[in-house]
Formats: structure tokens, sequence, C-alpha cells
């Protein structure tokens, strides 16, 4: 049976990442796929410190959760990372979690500009996926996510099946604002992890559908994110 292992780095339970990983894992699910699944930020993942002891004996000096996930890890066929996106950039733990991947590595695969083309484990062809989750509407500002996942895949030796934005999350807390476009979004988001599962890629139709502009101009957007953060203000 595949693996699936899905990684979360939202800090903040019952938001809108996690309504995004709920619909990924329900494509698992339906699919019959293995999946497991880590929050990042529910773990205990110390920093990296940079003091390169893990290149002896790819082993981290740090004794915490990151050995399980790694073990994980390596088992997995394919990876799907879940984030909010904070700044125009996935959460810190997220990049924590890619810091403390080094000893898969070593450093000679940054002598190659992301280039490395072997697999860090005996698994053939484990594929990553990434979906980031984002409130607002400028997706162009986050548009070195994607670049960012596309060279820590090249670096783990991972085949890379895509990096999608969902942004204007919002609409996901209040599907009701809009059920039909919030259906067919979970749909496509199941239909992702399927197929990231079953053929180690996306198709670029279910790519488009998970990203599908939810709001119909920019001033209902503008509209319903005003009264969004207000609430959150209450
Ligand atoms: C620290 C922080 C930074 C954020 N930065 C951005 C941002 O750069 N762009 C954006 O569209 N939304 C930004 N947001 C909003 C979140 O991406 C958005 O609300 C997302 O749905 C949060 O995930 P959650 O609902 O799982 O908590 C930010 C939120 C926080 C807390």
């Amino acid at each position: 049976m595949k693996r699936v292992l899905m990684l979360l780095s939202n800090p903040r339970p019952g938001g809108m990442t996690q309504i995004v990983a709920e619909a990924l894992l329900a494509g698992l699910n339906e699919g019959g796929f293995h999946a497991d699944c880590v929050n990042l930020c529910k773990s205990d993942i110390k920093p990296c410190l940079g003091c390169y002891s893990c290149i002896p004996n790819s082993r981290c000096v740090h004794k915490d959760d990151m050995r399980e996930i790694l073990r994980i890890f390596t088992l997995a066929d394919a990876v799907i990372c879940v984030s909010p996106v904070y700044f125009y950039s996935v959460s810190s733990r997220m990049r924590e979690f890619f810091e403390r991947c080094f000893p898969l590595v070593g450093g000679e695969r940054f002598m190659r500009c992301g280039k490395a083309d072997t697999q860090v484990s005996p698994k053939p062809q484990k594929s990553l996926f990434a979906v980031s989750v984002a409130a607002g509407i400028d997706a162009a500002l986050c548009a070195n996510i994607e670049q960012m996942y596309e060279a820590v895949s090249k670096s783990l030796g991972l085949n890379f099946a895509g990096s999608v934005l969902r942004m204007e999350s919002m609409y996901l807390k209040y599907p009701t604002l809009n059920p039909q476009k919030i259906g067919a979004i979970k749909d496509a988001l199941a239909k992702a992890a399927k197929e990231l599962a079953a053929y180690g890629r996306v198709y670029g139709s279910t790519k488009e559908a998970i990203s599908a502009r939810i709001s119909k101009d920019d001033a209902e957007f503008e509209h319903h994110a005003r009264l969004f953060w207000q609430k959150m203000r209450k």
C-alpha cells in the first residue's frame, strides 16, 4: 500500500489550513492509501544548530521528534506539505523542518545549485506536493514559495509534484458564501492527494481547481475580507 506523509505547519487548530488538510486526507482515505499526518507545530523540533555534527554519521545531536518524523519521511512514497502563508512565505515551522533535514543530504547538495538527482531514501521516486493557505489575493507576492519547495525537493532528491496557493482562505471557513466553489476546491484537494499517491504527480487541471478564484471580483473579496477581519477582532 502506498504511504503518504502529510506535514502540517499551522499553529492554530481549527483554522483554514486544517480544512485544507482534512480535504487532502479525505482523498487519501477514499483512495485507500496509508496516511501519516504530523503537525510540526505540535512536535518537539529544535532549531538546527548548524554545527555539522551530522556530517560524519548522518545523525543530529538533538534528541527530539525529528528522529521519528524522518523515519516516517524515509518510508513514505509521497509527502504533502501544508502550511499557512506567513509574511509571503511558509510558516517558520516548515522551514525549521527542512533545515533539520540536513542529516539526509550533507553539504555537497548545495554545491550543485539544487540539481541533485539522486534519492536520499531507498524508496524510488518519492514525490513532494505542497499547498499554502493565505488570506489575501496577492498570489504574485507568494511566488517564492513554489521556488523554495522546488529547490528543497531537488536537494532532497524528491520528484517535485508542484506547489499551489489557496488564497482567499476565509471562504473555506464560511462555505455558505459560495458553496459550489468551496465544494469544487475540496474535491480538487482530495483528487490531488489521490493523484499524488497513485501516480507521484498532480495534474495541472487539479492544481488550477485548487487555486481557483472564489470571489467574483476584488470589490467582493474586499467586502468579505473586511467582515472577516472585523469578526476576528471581536
Ligand atoms: C503571522 C501571520 C502572517 C500572515 N501573513 C500573510 C501573508 O503574507 N499573506 C496573506 O495572504 N495572509 C497572511 N496571513 C493570513 C494567513 O495566511 C491566513 O489567515 C491563513 O488562513 C491562516 O491559516 P489558519 O487559518 O490555519 O490559521 C498571515 C497570518 C499570520 C498569523
